[in-house]
């Protein structure tokens, strides 16, 4: 089977990991602030906050900005489920605005109707690796007084008019899943220019307690206090030292990354049932996914033919509200968005990742076709 995602390690990530097995810090050691200054210059932001997972990585967003209860927060449907989990771990409240059918990107004219005098928070979703339209957002978010975050875990790397995702919202939100850009087993990573939101974020982290083991240690004291309730979100120094290692090597993936996208985009740009998403020409796409859009196919059709064939095509996403939680918590059935709904039973995710060969980028390219005839 042809996998949509995969990482890539080689020889340099393991022996990165294994110095640190060997050395005194395997958590909360000097590693961890090595992968935050490799991120923060690879963005260009203030600061960078390591977390144990991109789900967490969202919470400390949310917590990081104050968001409770009676807080409504808008985001995309067509995003993986933590972006709204996140915002009701805080006791807030997701509210659902339609996409660009083109892009799937959040459509910033929808957004307007949605905002209340409740509303705190933007949360633009970065879908397939194209950042959305930042300088709509900006403006929206500032007319508003709302707080614009970016769940970019599909966009590391990517630019939108020259500026990099991680340093264009108030706070951006990375995730390091072995199908990402680029891996840490499990990680994620908070990005901002915000002092305030990055202290809290790190307190948030680490129980809400306002030092760490390795500070206490330098300062030869014992005591620590918790001043908020916080989580054990903690980025271990085995995780990081795999970070610092991949980092090195995502011009290489994301090269390798547009290279297979390019070469989708030509073999299917004739095609009458088989759609690529549009691609803004001012961003910088970091092609985490590769989605396809199905005219007058049936997609479960497809994909099951596919899959036989051993292309392991994909989904992403189910519209978040229409998971069985959210429609019994929220109702959300009955808030469904036009566009996601004429365009979801359409999409299907192809493999895309920096070691698939060029063998193997022309047999799903066979085979997609084949199955569409
Ligand atoms: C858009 C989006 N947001 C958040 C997450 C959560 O990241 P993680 O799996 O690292 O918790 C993912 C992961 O797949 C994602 O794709």
């Amino acid at each position: 089977m042809i996998p949509y995602g995969k990482q890539c390690i080689d020889e340099n990530d393991i022996r990165a990991v294994v110095e640190v097995l060997k050395s005194d810090w395997l958590t909360t050691g000097p590693m961890v602030q090595v992968f935050e200054d490799g991120v923060l210059n690879l963005v260009g932001s203030r600061y960078a906050v390591a977390v144990c997972n991109g789900t967490a990585a969202l919470h400390c967003a949310m917590y990081a900005i104050g968001v409770g209860p009676g807080d409504e927060v808008i985001l995309p449907p067509m995003t993986f489920a933590a972006t709204a989990n996140a915002v009701i771990y805080q006791g807030g409240t997701p509210i659902f605005s339609d996409v660009e059918e083109d892009t799937l990107l959040i459509d910033p004219e929808k957004i307007e109707k949605k905002i209340t005098s409740k509303t705190k928070a933007i949360i633009a979703v970065d879908y397939a690796g194209q950042p959305c339209d930042y300088q709509r957002l900006q403006k929206l978010a500032k007319k508003h007084n709302l707080i614009l975050i970016a769940d970019g875990c599909h966009a590391l790397g990517a630019e939108y008019k020259g500026k990099r995702v991680g340093s264009i919202a108030d706070l951006t939100v990375f995730s390091f899943h072995p199908v990402k850009h680029i891996t840490t087993g499990e990680g994620g990573m908070i990005t901002t220019d915000n002092e305030i939101y990055a202290n809290r974020m790190r307190q948030f982290r680490n129980h809400g307690i306002t030092s760490d083991f390795r500070t206490r240690e330098k300062e030869a004291t014992f005591l620590y206090e918790m001043t908020d309730i916080g989580y054990n979100y903690r980025l271990s120094d085995i995780h990081s030292a795999l970070g610092v290692s991949q980092l090195q090597k995502l011009p290489f993936f994301i090269k390798k990354r547009r290279e297979i996208a390019h070469r989708y985009q030509d073999a299917f740009f004739a095609s009458s049932v088989i759609q690529s998403l549009k691609v803004n020409p001012d961003s910088r796409h970091a092609w985490h996914l590769y989605v396809i859009k199905l005219v007058e196919r049936d997609r479960t059709v497809i994909f099951r033919k596919l899959r036989e064939k051993g292309i392991g095509v994909n989904v992403h996403y189910l519209p978040v509200y229409r998971h069985p939680y959210y429609e019994e918590k929220f109702n959300s059935s009955e808030n469904r968005c036009e566009a996601v709904e004429r365009v979801y039973e359409k999409l299907l995710s192809l493999p895309i990742f920096p070691s698939m060969t060029d063998d193997m980028v022309s047999t799903v390219i066979r085979e997609v076709l084949c199955a569409c005839e």
